[in-house]
Formats: C-alpha cells, structure tokens, sequence
C-alpha cells in the first residue's frame, strides 16, 4: 500500500499543473485509483461565475466516471496547503455516492512525503445516499 499511495500522490502533484485557476490561484490536483488499476487524474477548474468551479476530486471523479470506470480504491489530493487540501463538503457527497469504500490521501505539495489518510464514510458519516 506504501508504493501504491506515494505513486497516488505523485500522479495528483502532476494533475495539479492542469489545474485552470485564474482567479484563486489555488491549483489542486487529484488521482482516482480504479480497481482495475487505472490512474484518472484530474484538476480543480474554476469559472468567472466562481459557483460554477469544479474542484479537481470531481473533475477526477466525473472523468472516470464516464471513461466506464466504476471501481475505485482510493483518491489522492495535492495542493499547496499545510496538512493537504481536504475535500469540500460537495466533493464528499459524491465520493460517498460513487466512491464509498475508497481510501483519501492529501498532501501539500511542499511536502509529498508527509500523506495523510482518511476513509470517504470518516469525511462523511451518515451520508444521505438512497431515496428509500
Ligand atoms: N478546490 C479543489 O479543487 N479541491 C479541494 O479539495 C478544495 C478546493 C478548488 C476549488 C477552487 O478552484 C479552489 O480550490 C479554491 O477554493
């Protein structure tokens, strides 16, 4: 799991440098480890209307999603913020919906070594998840 998690990291740092970020600056990268082993990165893209932002966990989320990808063991987050950037309230909803068994790993960029680690139901007990 070590080399797994660190590769994890590694691959966010570098879906970071996607990130579209004109207004906060604020580059985040993400990396969706599928089961079958597949990598999807993805970056945080931000809009004039800053409520339209798309942070990079669901930009990840959303691409692997409709690349047919239904499986995943964990995502990595890397942005420039101590302890690592953790994910929004929005981005937990939907790892709860469609990623509820995978690991989180953050990271500051500063400091890939230093990964810290959660479960999606930590992030976000008692998830609303069915309609019935
Ligand atoms: N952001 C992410 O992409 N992921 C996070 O976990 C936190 C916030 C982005 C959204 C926005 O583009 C910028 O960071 C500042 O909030």
């Amino acid at each position: 799991m070590r080399i797994v998690k660190s590769k994890l990291i590694e691959a966010a740092a570098k879906a970071g440098k996607g990130s579209v970020s004109p207004y906060s600056h604020f580059k985040v990268g993400a990396a969706l480890l599928a089961k079958s082993g597949k990598i999807i990165p993805g970056a945080n893209v931000e809009s004039v209307s800053y409520g339209l932002t798309c942070c990079a966990e669901r930009v990840a989320l959303f691409k692997a999603l409709t690349d047919g990808h239904k499986n995943f063991t964990a995502i990595a987050v890397v942005a420039r913020a101590k302890g690592g950037p953790m994910p929004c309230g929005a981005c937990r909803q939907l790892l709860a919906e469609y990623a509820a068994d995978a690991r989180v790993f953050v990271a500051d960029s500063a400091n890939l070594k230093k990964i810290r680690e959660f479960t999606v139901r930590e992030l976000l007990p008692e998830a609303f998840a069915s309609l019935s």
